[in-house]
């Protein structure tokens, strides 16, 4: 049997909206038979078919698509065997280019002029009759605002969605949502559509400067109703004065670091309403049908409660750090009761509640109860918490849960092995990930920030492509990367910027490891997704990038100096949070090697982006700038034999990983590393630049041995002292906390910057998989992959596996007591892996699942690699 599987329009396997001219198709096989791969595949989109041998994004190059319209999608798959096998699926197009009918609207008399807080949140509403005596085929609704949106009809929310319509570069990007709304005009004679539109991140308080309307002076809302009927005619019902408009909803306060203060005592029904005015916004986005991983509810955890403090408040714990929000159902509530939540990471010593660490982040929700049994959960906020304290209520009457909010990002990695300590560090990782994938790729969920900082993802982007579909959600992303490069080429350090982009003491410009994530994530993603899409979108912008850095580069010096990043070190970040050192100033002081490391990097990774899209110069031009680079750091930072002048972590690791040591240096260089790291007790010493790539510039040179006292030493700073002090998310700072449970950090330049759910230094993840487990990809989406796992540290089996898009990958094995090593591996169909023995046997195999076994004494798997 052949299968079809996995059938994705823009990555979407059902109901794709879009208004992508060439919607991309693509899609996996399964197959009974080893050996399989793909001969031919037919892909049939309305009357347009091509043929053709790939699997990943077919793009769509028929004739014009039209708006408003639902399309067939056909594929055929045939196999080396001579079998077929079919799949079908439909994408429905947008807007497209159709002009808006509606009007932008809002509240005309609300003038919005606090600082550092969130707009009062707005209410719309209108009734539409549908056209009597006449039939509905299909009734979509086309909304977006200027603010934070959740539409209901009838009173019931047409959709599970969270924050829509998402965080963009607003004054560039926006999306509007579409939502197919036909049963509820089915069914109703007049339907009461509202719409409540809070502050949001367009013009609610958002940043650690609390910064507010960014991108409007207030809320906006732009929706579109279109009824289309049996009879072939349509009713398009926009938003317009028609519309009536409240500022006395019952969610009184809305504020993503705030939380919100919702008063159940007021309804609708009992207010008062003006007519809605036209609103002129300040910035003319392209509106375009939503493109995200949008954000949805996934996990919901149960709370114990841990203690009853004196004045009655309740402490609960969720036993997992997340980000979300809660819901209760209160029971026999008084009228006006108050109830109140506040959310936070860790507790204190005694049991109560830190919320130091939020920063200026109130992260509370104070509930109003009208009388009887209610339920309630935010809408407009989120939080990152693993606790909550609950006053106003006793634990008797009030039912309490924690649903995780998080982008709709398929999960398709899994990692286990014999060492427990390990499998509790992979879902730390997880749980890392998923609390900062939320509509953008966040530092940290909890305290004043949330911003899409991209040195963090720069790092981070490979091991979320292991445990995650980050198709849309990075190719979302890249856009507002794309529209906010400078004129210089610098990329701001956060994105969307939203009146955050450089620290004051940044001018516009290039910042190493971080602006670099315009080269390093397209190409993470490309890696793992196999689709040249987002490497050809992002071509131009990682180019002027790339030229920014060497100018920046080149502004302090002549011959090999001119290729040593060496601008002020308060104009980067430098070895961000090096637990070695204690301040900022000193992590800072580090750049001139992650700069000039980093300028390697970003230009090697073009060079073999320009290969890709079959741009040779450039190739040519970007390897011989790496090469230079390259020689420049062992000029000025080495004596040419391997040793650095000035030795730390990361100088070492980032010119081993990236292979910057001439061959003749390598073994040298390798050795007074080793010395470097055995002095610290192979504890690490890294900050953002060297963390993610330290184990592999230890195994990748023959110490596999150092590599896993490093990944298994427990001791602070290290990734199992966190798992140790019983951590369920990685954090920003190796020693967050004490033997003791407190936070040992002290005044250290960074404005008391201690979150407990920070994804950077889980990076290691990659190493998990591809290293222990021992699954790499050496082709692009993993067409072709290398399965060869690293023995070492003691563990007796690992397992890793991911859903690559041809279909999942694994590698499993054991070793046994006898020294028999055994192991598995599944091969998608389609592809070839090269599996490599720890006694050195390797063996190139197709699809299927083989079996291996081989004797392992102590020396093997110790050779450097290719
Ligand atoms: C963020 C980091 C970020 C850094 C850069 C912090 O406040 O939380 O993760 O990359 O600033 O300065």
């Amino acid at each position: 049997m052949l299968n079809v599987e996995h059938l994705t329009v823009e990555n979407t396997e059902t109901g794709c909206v879009t208004d992508e001219r060439n919607p991309r198709v693509s899609f996996a096989l399964s197959s009974d038979m080893a050996d399989t791969t793909l001969s031919q595949t037919r892909v049939r989109i309305a009357d347009w078919t091509a043929t053709t041998t790939e699997q990943v994004g077919i793009a769509y190059a028929g004739k014009g698509l039209q708006a408003f319209s639902e399309y067939p999608v056909e594929v055929e798959a045939t196999d080396n065997y001579g079998r077929t096998a079919s799949a079908h699926t439909t994408f429905e197009t947008g807007r497209l280019d159709t002009p808006w009918q509606a009007q932008w609207i809002t509240d005309g008399d609300y003038r919005f002029a606090e600082k550092k807080v969130s707009p009062c949140p707005m209410v719309f509403r209108r009734t539409v009759c549908p056209a009597s005596g006449k039939t509905i085929v299909r009734a979509r609704l086309y909304a977006t605002a200027m603010g934070m949106y959740d539409f209901a009809f009838n009173g019931e929310r047409i959709s599970d969605y969270y924050f829509a319509p998402g965080f963009t570069s607003y004054k560039t990007n926006l999306q509007y949502q579409t939502y197919d709304v036909t049963q509820q005009l089915l069914g109703s004679d007049a339907c009461e559509m509202v719409a409540t539109v809070a502050g949001g991140w367009a013009v609610g308080s958002f940043v650690f400067t609390r910064k507010n309307r960014v991108s409007a002076k207030r809320q906006a809302l732009l929706a579109e109703l279109r009824i289309d009927y049996t009879d072939g005619s349509s009713d398009v019902i926009g938003t317009d004065t028609s519309w009536q408009v409240t500022m006395d909803s019952p969610v009184l306060v809305a504020d993503l670091y705030d939380g919100e203060v919702y008063d159940a005592r007021v309804t609708l029904d009992a207010v008062s309403w003006n007519a809605a005015s036209v609103e002129k916004l300040r910035i003319h986005p392209q509106i375009q049908a939503d493109y995200s991983a949008r954000v949805r509810e996934h996990e919901v955890f149960e709370p114990t409660l841990v203690k009853r403090s004196d004045n009655g408040e309740l402490i609960y714990d969720f036993g997992q750090n997340f980000a979300g929000v809660v819901r209760f159902t209160v029971r026999d509530a008084r009228e006006g009761q108050n109830i109140t939540v506040k959310h936070a990471e860790i507790l204190n010593p005694d049991g109560s509640l830190n919320t130091t660490f939020l920063r200026t982040a109130k992260a509370q929700v104070v509930y109003t109860c009208a009388a009887g049994e209610q339920t309630y959960s935010p809408r407009f906020t989120y939080m990152g918490f693993r606790y909550i304290s609950v006053s106003g209520v006793d634990a008797a009457s009030i039912d309490i849960t924690g649903v995780a909010l998080y982008s709709a990002i398929d999960e398709i990695g899994s990692f286990a092995s014999s060492h427990e300590g390990l499998n509790q560090l992979h879902s730390n990782i997880m749980w890392g990930s998923k609390s900062n994938l939320v509509d953008i790729p966040t530092d940290c969920p909890q305290r004043d920030e949330r911003m899409g900082w991209t040195g963090d993802i720069a790092v981070f982007g490979p091991t979320a492509c292991f445990n995650f579909d980050m198709s849309r959600f990075l190719d979302k992303w890249l856009r507002d990367v794309k529209a906010e490069q400078t004129r210089g080429g610098g990329i701001p350090n956060t994105v969307p910027v939203q009146g955050y982009g450089f620290p004051a003491t940044m001018p516009q410009m290039a910042i190493d490891w971080w602006g670099d994530a315009c080269v390093l994530v397209p190409w993470a993603l490309y890696q793992s997704r196999g689709d040249k899409e987002i490497l050809r979108s992002m071509y131009a912008t990682m180019k002027k990038y790339v030229k920014a850095c060497l100018f920046w580069a080149g502004l302090w010096g002549r011959g090999d100096k001119r290729y040593i990043w060496n601008t002020p070190s308060v104009l980067h970040f430098g070895d961000w949070v090096a637990p070695d050192v204690p301040q900022m100033s000193q992590w800072q002081a580090r750049s001139p090697w992650t700069a000039t490391a980093s300028l390697n990097n970003t230009s090697r990774t073009l060079s073999k982006i320009a290969h890709v899209l079959g741009e040779s110069d450039d190739e040519q031009y970007y390897a011989q700038l790496a090469d230079r680079v390259a020689q420049a750091y062992m000029n000025v930072f080495t004596d040419g034999k391997g040793k650095l002048h000035n030795e730390f972590q990361t100088a070492y690791v980032l010119p081993l990983y990236l292979g910057m040591f001439p061959q003749n240096q390598r073994t040298a260089a390798v050795k007074n590393f080793v010395r470097l790291v055995e002095s610290n007790d192979y504890k690490i010493g890294t900050g953002f630049p060297g963390t993610p790539y330290i184990l592999f510039a230890l195994a990748d040179n023959g110490r596999a041995d150092v590599a896993y006292r490093m990944l298994l030493n427990d001791a602070c700073p290290s990734w199992l002292y966190e798992v140790k002090q019983g951590a369920t998310t990685i954090w920003e700072r190796w020693d967050g906390l004490d033997e003791n449970g407190e936070c040992p950090i002290g005044d250290d330049g960074t404005d008391i910057m201690i979150s407990y759910n920070h994804y950077a230094s889980g990076a290691v993840g990659a190493f998990l998989y591809s290293r222990v487990a021992g699954l790499e990809a050496t082709s692009a989406g993993y067409k072709t992959f290398r399965v060869q796992p690293v023995l070492g540290g003691g563990l007796t089996w690992a397992k890793a596996s991911t859903r690559t898009p041809y279909g999942v990958t694994g590698s499993s094995w054991a070793l046994n007591t006898d020294g028999t090593f055994v192991l598995t591996v599944d091969v998608p169909v389609n592809t070839t892996a090269e599996v490599v023995l720890p006694d050195g046997a390797t063996h190139s195999v197709g699809s299927g699942t083989h079996s291996f076994t081989c004797t392992v004494t102590n020396e093997t798997n110790m050779e450097v690699r290719a």
